[in-house]
């Protein structure tokens, strides 16, 4: 059956507004010179909502926002890199483990460029993966959508045995 095989594939997205006088961190790396931030209840932190959705999804098990509602307080201020760790015990305790995953992000300004390996190279240290598994792209939303910050990520995850 098709369904046995030890693959499964997630999609995950984020969108947060952004606004002036916050941070915006993005895979646990903060910005440098980020004229806006993510407006949020947690960090904002788009990539991993849209990471730990991504892997959620991959095994039906629903979103984040089921785990972590942010009408609780206890979430209020949470560290995003906590609750992809939180994510990750979940799919482990099915016996899976990503594979690899592929980010896009869309946002006008900054330029990101400069930060994608620092990026990979976080997300991959909280995934437990190689940095060659973790691909990052950026867009711009051409003016379409300037004061957001878009994140969308697919996601292979593999069982064990
Ligand atoms: O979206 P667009 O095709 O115009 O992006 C052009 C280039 O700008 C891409 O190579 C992309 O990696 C880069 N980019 C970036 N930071 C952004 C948006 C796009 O480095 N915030
Ligand atoms: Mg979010």
């Amino acid at each position: 059956m098709l369904s046995s095989l030890p693959l499964r594939i997630g999609y995950g997205e984020d969108a947060h507004r952004l606004a002036p006088g916050r941070p915006l961190i993005l895979g646990g790396v903060p910005v440098p010179h980020a004229e806006r931030g993510a407006v949020a209840h947690s960090d904002g932190d788009a990539v991993m909502h849209a990471v730990a959705d991504a892997l959620l999804s991959g095994l039906a098990l629903g979103d984040i926002g089921q785990y972590f509602p942010d009408t609780d307080p206890q979430w209020a201020g949470l560290d995003s890199r906590d609750i992809l760790r939180r994510v990750l015990d979940l799919i482990r305790e099915r016996g899976y483990e990503p594979v690899n995953v592929a980010l896009v992000v869309t946002l006008d300004r900054p330029k990101l460029g400069p930060l994608r390996a620092e990026i990979a190279r976080s997300v991959a240290a909280l995934l437990a993966l190689p940095e060659s598994e973790v691909g990052v792209s950026f867009k711009t939303s051409e003016g379409l959508a300037p004061d957001h910050v878009q994140v969308r990520v697919t996601a292979l995850l593999g069982r064990d045995g």
